[in-house]
């Protein structure tokens, strides 16, 4: 995907982070909660256990050189634009859509993306259907969390 992404604009991609074990997560959202308290971490950060990032299937994608790295604006860059729309011909899903905050329970996260494989990412944009838990037929965020 970063390949494509170079070879169709020119320019560079990074990951900013793809694999975390449990210690990993756990840091990162003890490192929020102490920041934001834990309302805000929550909304944010996945508890550890819980993090998609722990399967190894996620990646936090910014810029090369880095720009509104792990921001909200992240998804106004060429970068961000560019993998909102292409990440699927790739098997990536857009994980947290900034419309879709209620059914996720996260906030928008135009740099996370998750792999689902090219078939599953496929349908789902052939479909219009942007999250997982629309897809399943998964509870929303609020009951389950
Ligand atoms: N930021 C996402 C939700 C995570 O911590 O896995
Ligand atoms: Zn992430």
């Amino acid at each position: 995907m970063f390949a494509a992404f170079t070879a169709e604009t020119g320019l560079k991609m990074q990951s900013q982070s793809a694999f975390r074990s449990y210690a990993t997560q756990r840091g990162v959202y003890d490192q929020d909660v102490t920041a934001s308290g834990q309302a805000a971490a929550d909304t944010d950060t996945a508890r550890p256990g819980t993090s998609e990032h722990q399967t190894g299937l996620a990646i936090d994608i910014s810029a090369l050189p880095a720009k509104c790295s792990l921001a909200a604006c992240f998804g106004e860059t060429t970068q961000g634009t560019w993998l909102a729309t292409n990440a699927w011909r790739f098997g990536f899903l857009l994980r947290y859509p900034a419309d879709k905050v209620p059914i996720t329970g996260y906030t928008y996260e135009p740099w996370h993306f998750r792999f689902v494989g090219i078939e599953l990412a496929t349908e789902m944009h052939s479909n219009g259907v942007s999250t997982l838990e629309e897809y399943f037929g998964l509870p929303a965020a609020p009951q389950y969390k």
